[in-house]
């Protein structure tokens, strides 16, 4: 028995040191990557952060008897600052894919999503399509079948790999289109409205959030894709992975992550969140 707990102290120990090289700085923070400019997962009102996202980031560092601090940065950057140790997870609407598999662990899938399209209300390129019934497969041939035709996305994203084609993802991409990258969908959004650029590919319920708040943009709420949001930690960081999973286990079990996830969809959400 002694033997037994000796050897326990000492796992312990060696567990303790991993802990500490772990290059997460303060063991009492836990820093969460995200891009908040992807409403209503992650965005900011004036300094705080807010989203479904950020909430949950929330009571995972709660959970883990940690204080919170948000790193926001560019979405392409959210791997990356994971892998290396930086920030302990990233927390910013990030799709689960096989390529991405690669470099981080996920945590389970804890929301359902699809690249949608967004264009200038009154285009008239965009008449023939009948944006209540309208399929996949006509979205794709109207894409295919377009010439001086430019998509913006947002840099990194799966709407890029949709747009541009992707081999890890399957997606084909459209040759005759040219496919642009933004620092933001938000941005992205924008331009349409200058006439810089066509049509926008993003995440559905985004792509509602941002459309209503830049204004004179349609959504075309037909799925492009099929795909499902995660969490990603660093490879082998078993705690915070069991710590998200128990946590998201929980929230789906007593209904609460359906609470949160409408709140931020319908505008009743009131919670914010200011590193301190
Ligand atoms: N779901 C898409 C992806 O994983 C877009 C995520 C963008 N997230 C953000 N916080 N900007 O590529």
């Amino acid at each position: 028995m002694k033997k037994f707990f000796a050897v326990l102290l000492a796992a312990c120990m060696v567990a303790g040191t991993a802990v500490a090289f772990a290059g997460c700085g303060d063991d009492d923070m836990l820093r969460v990557a995200t891009n908040a400019a992807f409403p209503p997962f992650e965005y900011k009102q004036g300094k705080a952060f807010t989203g479904v996202d950020m909430q949950i980031a929330k009571l995972l560092a709660d959970d883990m008897g940690k204080t919170l601090e948000i790193v926001d940065m560019e979405f392409d950057s959210v791997i990356n600052s994971v892998k290396s140790g930086d920030c302990a997870i990233g927390m910013a609407g990030m799709t689960v894919t096989e390529t991405r598999k690669e470099q981080v662990d996920f945590t389970d899938e804890y929301y359902e999503s699809a690249q949608v399209m967004i264009y200038k209300t009154g285009d008239t390129r965009f008449t023939g399509i009948d944006k209540e019934d309208v399929t996949a497969t006509e979205i794709e041939t109207f894409l295919s079948e377009q010439t001086d035709f430019t998509v913006g996305t947002q840099n990194g994203t799966t709407g890029y790999m949709y747009s541009h084609g992707d081999e890890g993802m399957g997606y084909d991409g459209y040759s005759n289109i040219e496919t642009l990258g933004y620092t933001t969908g938000a941005a992205a959004a924008r331009d349409i409205i200058e006439d810089k650029v066509d049509a926008v590919i993003i995440d559905r319920q985004p792509a509602l959030m941002i459309a209503e708040s830049v204004g004179g943009l349609t959504v075309i709420d037909c799925a492009l894709t099929s795909e499902a949001y995660a969490f990603a930690v660093r490879k082998g960081d078993t705690e915070t992975l069991n710590a998200a999973n128990a946590l998201l286990d929980e929230l789906e079990e007593n209904g609460e992550l359906d609470k949160i996830i409408n709140s931020f969809f319908d505008g009743t959400a009131t919670f914010t969140y200011t590193n301190p």
